[in-house]
Protein backbone atom coordinates (compact mmCIF):
# COMPACT_ATOMS: atom_id res chain seq x y z
CA UNK A 1 0.00 0.00 0.00
CA UNK A 2 1.19 3.30 -0.72
CA UNK A 3 -0.20 6.15 1.41
CA UNK A 4 -0.82 9.63 0.19
CA UNK A 5 -0.69 12.38 2.72
CA UNK A 6 -1.03 15.92 1.94
CA UNK A 7 -0.57 18.59 4.00
CA UNK A 8 -4.29 20.70 5.38
CA UNK A 9 -2.75 23.46 6.74
CA UNK A 10 0.77 25.08 6.96
CA UNK A 11 0.92 23.87 10.52
CA UNK A 12 -0.84 20.76 11.06
CA UNK A 13 -3.28 18.20 9.83
CA UNK A 14 -2.95 15.68 7.02
CA UNK A 15 -5.49 14.10 4.08
CA UNK A 16 -4.48 10.48 3.69
CA UNK A 17 -5.54 8.39 0.81
CA UNK A 18 -4.34 5.08 -0.58
CA UNK A 19 -5.57 2.36 1.50
CA UNK A 20 -9.11 0.76 2.54
CA UNK A 21 -9.51 0.27 6.15
CA UNK A 22 -12.24 -2.24 5.52
CA UNK A 23 -10.22 -4.17 2.94
CA UNK A 24 -7.41 -4.67 5.42
CA UNK A 25 -4.10 -2.64 6.53
CA UNK A 26 -0.66 -4.03 6.86
CA UNK A 27 1.38 -3.17 9.84
CA UNK A 28 3.65 -0.72 8.34
CA UNK A 29 0.48 1.35 6.89
CA UNK A 30 -0.65 1.41 10.65
CA UNK A 31 2.88 2.48 11.85
CA UNK A 32 2.63 4.91 9.21
CA UNK A 33 -0.54 6.63 10.45
CA UNK A 34 0.24 6.29 13.99
CA UNK A 35 3.83 8.61 13.39
CA UNK A 36 1.30 10.74 11.31
CA UNK A 37 -0.61 11.58 14.65
CA UNK A 38 2.46 12.59 16.28
CA UNK A 39 3.54 14.62 13.39
CA UNK A 40 0.64 15.68 12.09
CA UNK A 41 -1.83 15.95 14.79
CA UNK A 42 -5.04 15.48 12.70
CA UNK A 43 -5.44 13.17 9.58
CA UNK A 44 -8.20 13.30 7.88
CA UNK A 45 -9.46 9.44 6.12
CA UNK A 46 -11.45 10.46 2.93
CA UNK A 47 -14.30 7.41 2.08
CA UNK A 48 -14.07 4.98 4.64
CA UNK A 49 -16.84 3.11 5.60
CA UNK A 50 -16.71 1.08 8.57
CA UNK A 51 -19.56 -0.76 10.77
CA UNK A 52 -18.73 -0.09 14.87
CA UNK A 53 -16.95 -3.29 14.92
CA UNK A 54 -14.33 -2.32 11.75
CA UNK A 55 -13.90 0.73 13.54
CA UNK A 56 -13.23 -0.77 16.82
CA UNK A 57 -10.91 -3.38 15.33
CA UNK A 58 -9.16 -0.57 13.12
CA UNK A 59 -8.31 1.77 16.35
CA UNK A 60 -7.20 -1.48 18.26
CA UNK A 61 -4.64 -1.44 16.45
CA UNK A 62 -2.86 1.55 17.73
CA UNK A 63 -3.51 0.52 21.30
CA UNK A 64 -6.30 0.16 24.14
CA UNK A 65 -9.41 2.26 23.67
CA UNK A 66 -11.28 3.88 26.19
CA UNK A 67 -14.55 2.84 27.00
CA UNK A 68 -17.46 5.20 27.45
CA UNK A 69 -18.38 7.28 30.43
CA UNK A 70 -20.71 6.23 33.23
CA UNK A 71 -24.46 8.17 32.13
CA UNK A 72 -23.65 7.99 28.29
CA UNK A 73 -25.70 6.15 26.02
CA UNK A 74 -24.38 2.11 25.79
CA UNK A 75 -21.75 3.11 28.58
CA UNK A 76 -18.79 0.51 29.43
CA UNK A 77 -18.81 -0.01 25.64
CA UNK A 78 -15.89 0.91 23.26
CA UNK A 79 -17.74 2.93 20.97
CA UNK A 80 -19.24 6.76 21.44
CA UNK A 81 -22.28 7.61 19.64
CA UNK A 82 -22.18 11.40 19.37
CA UNK A 83 -25.91 11.89 17.98
CA UNK A 84 -29.53 13.89 18.53
CA UNK A 85 -31.08 10.20 18.05
CA UNK A 86 -30.96 7.34 20.13
CA UNK A 87 -30.04 3.42 18.76
CA UNK A 88 -33.63 2.74 17.87
CA UNK A 89 -33.96 5.82 15.96
CA UNK A 90 -35.96 8.20 18.27
CA UNK A 91 -34.98 11.69 18.95
CA UNK A 92 -33.41 12.52 22.12
CA UNK A 93 -34.81 15.11 24.43
CA UNK A 94 -33.45 18.42 23.18
CA UNK A 95 -33.47 19.43 27.03
CA UNK A 96 -32.73 16.34 28.27
CA UNK A 97 -29.12 15.17 30.24
CA UNK A 98 -27.97 12.97 27.20
CA UNK A 99 -28.50 16.29 24.74
CA UNK A 100 -26.49 18.53 26.92
CA UNK A 101 -24.11 15.92 26.92
CA UNK A 102 -23.47 15.78 23.13
CA UNK A 103 -23.93 20.07 22.89
CA UNK A 104 -21.35 20.23 25.66
CA UNK A 105 -18.97 18.99 22.50
CA UNK A 106 -19.67 22.99 20.67
CA UNK A 107 -17.33 24.10 23.56
CA UNK A 108 -13.29 23.90 22.46
CA UNK A 109 -12.10 21.28 24.47
CA UNK A 110 -9.91 18.17 24.33
CA UNK A 111 -11.29 14.68 25.02
CA UNK A 112 -10.69 13.15 28.24
CA UNK A 113 -8.80 15.83 29.94
CA UNK A 114 -10.95 15.60 32.90
CA UNK A 115 -9.41 11.91 33.70
CA UNK A 116 -6.51 11.35 35.07
CA UNK A 117 -4.89 9.79 32.00
CA UNK A 118 -5.93 12.11 29.32
CA UNK A 119 -6.72 10.21 26.11
CA UNK A 120 -3.96 9.92 23.28
CA UNK A 121 -6.40 10.39 20.14
CA UNK A 122 -9.93 10.33 18.94
CA UNK A 123 -10.83 8.76 15.86
CA UNK A 124 -14.76 9.94 14.48
CA UNK A 125 -16.83 8.76 11.52
CA UNK A 126 -19.39 10.47 9.94
CA UNK A 127 -22.44 7.65 9.52
CA UNK A 128 -25.24 10.15 9.21
CA UNK A 129 -24.63 13.90 8.23
CA UNK A 130 -26.63 16.80 9.17
CA UNK A 131 -28.00 18.24 5.75
CA UNK A 132 -26.91 21.84 7.00
CA UNK A 133 -24.34 22.81 9.83
CA UNK A 134 -22.57 19.81 12.37
CA UNK A 135 -19.18 20.90 10.81
CA UNK A 136 -16.37 19.77 13.24
CA UNK A 137 -13.37 22.70 13.58
CA UNK A 138 -9.73 21.84 14.75
CA UNK A 139 -7.03 23.48 16.78
CA UNK A 140 -3.47 23.33 17.02
CA UNK A 141 -2.44 23.94 20.37
CA UNK A 142 1.14 22.67 19.48
CA UNK A 143 1.23 25.97 16.88
CA UNK A 144 -0.28 27.95 19.50
CA UNK A 145 2.49 26.60 22.36
CA UNK A 146 5.64 27.84 19.45
CA UNK A 147 3.71 30.93 18.87
CA UNK A 148 3.95 32.00 22.15
CA UNK A 149 6.70 34.85 23.55
CA UNK A 150 9.77 33.38 25.61
CA UNK A 151 8.21 35.38 28.33
CA UNK A 152 4.88 33.42 28.13
CA UNK A 153 6.65 30.21 27.47
CA UNK A 154 8.53 30.30 30.85
CA UNK A 155 5.08 31.53 32.81
CA UNK A 156 3.12 28.04 31.26
CA UNK A 157 5.96 25.71 31.20
CA UNK A 158 5.59 24.33 34.92
CA UNK A 159 2.02 25.03 35.58
CA UNK A 160 -0.58 22.49 36.79
CA UNK A 161 -4.53 23.12 35.75
CA UNK A 162 -7.48 21.48 37.00
CA UNK A 163 -10.16 19.70 34.28
CA UNK A 164 -13.50 19.22 35.74
CA UNK A 165 -15.81 17.69 32.77
CA UNK A 166 -18.72 19.61 35.18
CA UNK A 167 -17.13 22.72 34.61
CA UNK A 168 -18.14 22.52 31.47
CA UNK A 169 -21.23 20.79 31.51
CA UNK A 170 -22.92 23.17 33.75
CA UNK A 171 -21.70 26.56 31.29
CA UNK A 172 -25.12 24.73 29.34
CA UNK A 173 -27.62 23.90 32.44
CA UNK A 174 -27.52 23.42 35.94
CA UNK A 175 -29.42 19.43 35.29
CA UNK A 176 -26.44 18.68 32.83
CA UNK A 177 -24.29 16.92 35.27
CA UNK A 178 -25.78 14.81 38.03
CA UNK A 179 -24.31 14.40 41.22
CA UNK A 180 -23.26 11.32 41.17
CA UNK A 181 -21.21 11.79 37.95
CA UNK A 182 -19.69 14.58 40.06
CA UNK A 183 -18.69 12.51 42.45
CA UNK A 184 -17.77 9.90 40.28
CA UNK A 185 -14.93 12.58 38.09
CA UNK A 186 -13.83 15.08 40.20
CA UNK A 187 -11.60 17.76 38.98
CA UNK A 188 -8.05 16.23 37.64
CA UNK A 189 -4.35 17.81 38.14
CA UNK A 190 -2.71 18.29 34.30
CA UNK A 191 0.59 19.69 33.01
CA UNK A 192 -0.53 23.11 31.45
CA UNK A 193 2.20 22.26 28.89
CA UNK A 194 2.62 18.69 27.44
CA UNK A 195 6.04 17.27 25.45
CA UNK A 196 5.37 14.62 22.86
CA UNK A 197 7.60 11.79 23.91
CA UNK A 198 8.11 10.54 20.31
CA UNK A 199 8.83 14.31 18.79
CA UNK A 200 9.96 16.20 21.57
CA UNK A 201 7.34 19.05 20.54
CA UNK A 202 5.73 21.01 23.47
CA UNK A 203 1.52 21.62 22.99
CA UNK A 204 -0.71 23.44 25.57
CA UNK A 205 -3.14 20.95 27.40
CA UNK A 206 -6.20 23.75 27.57
CA UNK A 207 -9.99 24.08 26.88
CA UNK A 208 -13.31 23.87 28.40
CA UNK A 209 -12.83 21.80 31.42
CA UNK A 210 -10.28 24.11 33.14
CA UNK A 211 -11.65 25.42 36.48
CA UNK A 212 -7.99 26.40 38.28
CA UNK A 213 -4.59 26.06 37.99
CA UNK A 214 -1.95 25.75 40.89
CA UNK A 215 -0.45 29.19 42.33
CA UNK A 216 -2.85 31.54 41.43
CA UNK A 217 -6.74 32.59 41.73
CA UNK A 218 -9.36 31.15 39.68
CA UNK A 219 -9.72 34.63 38.05
CA UNK A 220 -6.21 34.68 36.97
CA UNK A 221 -6.48 30.75 35.63
CA UNK A 222 -9.89 31.80 33.59
CA UNK A 223 -7.94 34.58 32.36
CA UNK A 224 -4.86 32.88 31.21
CA UNK A 225 -6.82 30.03 29.77
CA UNK A 226 -8.80 32.76 27.79
CA UNK A 227 -5.55 34.69 26.74
CA UNK A 228 -4.33 30.97 25.59
CA UNK A 229 -7.39 29.55 23.83
CA UNK A 230 -7.54 32.98 21.75
CA UNK A 231 -4.35 32.03 20.42
CA UNK A 232 -4.89 28.49 19.80
CA UNK A 233 -8.00 29.46 17.93
CA UNK A 234 -6.58 32.02 15.89
CA UNK A 235 -7.34 31.47 11.56
CA UNK A 236 -3.82 30.33 11.37
CA UNK A 237 -3.73 27.71 13.86
CA UNK A 238 -7.08 26.19 12.78
CA UNK A 239 -8.99 23.52 10.60
CA UNK A 240 -12.56 23.56 9.71
CA UNK A 241 -13.63 19.97 8.49
CA UNK A 242 -16.97 20.41 6.26
CA UNK A 243 -18.07 16.07 6.74
CA UNK A 244 -18.31 13.92 3.81
CA UNK A 245 -20.14 10.34 3.69
CA UNK A 246 -17.97 8.10 5.22
CA UNK A 247 -15.16 10.14 6.56
CA UNK A 248 -13.11 9.25 9.17
CA UNK A 249 -11.48 12.20 11.22
CA UNK A 250 -7.99 10.80 14.12
CA UNK A 251 -6.63 13.59 16.13
CA UNK A 252 -4.63 13.72 18.74
CA UNK A 253 -5.75 15.31 21.90
CA UNK A 254 -2.35 15.97 23.46
CA UNK A 255 -1.84 18.55 20.49
CA UNK A 256 -5.54 19.56 19.44
CA UNK A 257 -8.64 20.85 20.40
CA UNK A 258 -11.97 20.52 18.45
CA UNK A 259 -15.01 22.01 18.67
CA UNK A 260 -18.61 20.31 17.28
CA UNK A 261 -20.91 23.24 15.08
CA UNK A 262 -24.32 23.42 15.98
CA UNK A 263 -27.24 21.44 13.36
CA UNK A 264 -31.09 21.41 14.23
CA UNK A 265 -31.38 18.60 16.67
CA UNK A 266 -34.87 19.04 16.75
CA UNK A 267 -35.72 18.39 13.15
CA UNK A 268 -32.48 16.87 11.18
CA UNK A 269 -30.43 13.75 12.27
CA UNK A 270 -26.71 13.51 12.50
CA UNK A 271 -24.62 10.34 13.37
CA UNK A 272 -20.89 10.19 14.55
CA UNK A 273 -19.28 7.08 16.38
CA UNK A 274 -16.22 7.82 18.33
CA UNK A 275 -13.38 5.47 19.44
CA UNK A 276 -10.79 6.82 21.69
CA UNK A 277 -7.39 5.77 22.21
CA UNK A 278 -6.49 5.76 25.78
CA UNK A 279 -3.45 7.61 26.75
CA UNK A 280 -0.68 5.66 28.43
CA UNK A 281 0.12 8.38 31.75
CA UNK A 282 -0.65 10.45 33.84
CA UNK A 283 0.68 14.11 33.06
CA UNK A 284 1.27 14.78 36.97
CA UNK A 285 1.83 12.62 39.45
CA UNK A 286 1.77 13.33 43.14
CA UNK A 287 1.91 17.23 42.10
CA UNK A 288 4.66 16.53 39.94
CA UNK A 289 4.29 16.89 36.40
CA UNK A 290 5.13 13.90 34.30
CA UNK A 291 7.79 14.78 31.47
CA UNK A 292 6.84 13.00 28.30
CA UNK A 293 3.16 11.91 29.40
C1 LIG B 1 -16.20 14.20 19.79
C2 LIG B 1 -16.64 15.57 19.43
C3 LIG B 1 -17.66 16.90 17.71
C4 LIG B 1 -18.58 16.68 16.56
O1 LIG B 1 -16.64 13.25 19.13
O2 LIG B 1 -15.39 14.08 20.71
O3 LIG B 1 -16.36 16.50 20.14
O4 LIG B 1 -18.59 17.54 15.65
N1 LIG B 1 -17.34 15.66 18.30
O5 LIG B 1 -19.29 15.67 16.57
MN1 LIG C 1 -14.81 15.82 21.66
Amino acid sequence: MSLEIEPLTPVFGARITGFSIRDGIDAATIEALDSAIDDCSLLVLPGQPVTDEEQVAFTERFGPLEETLPGAVGAGSKVARMSNFLPDGTLKDPNGQQALFTRANNFWHTDSSFKEVPARASCLSARRLATTGGDTEFASTRAAYEALSAEMKAKVDGLIAYHDIAHSRLKLSPDAVTEEQRRRMPAVPQALVRTNPRTGRKSLLIGSHICRMDGMSDEEAVALNEELFAIATRPEHTYHHVWSPDDIVIWDNRATLHRGHLYDEVNDRRLMVRTTLAGTAATVVDGVIQSGA
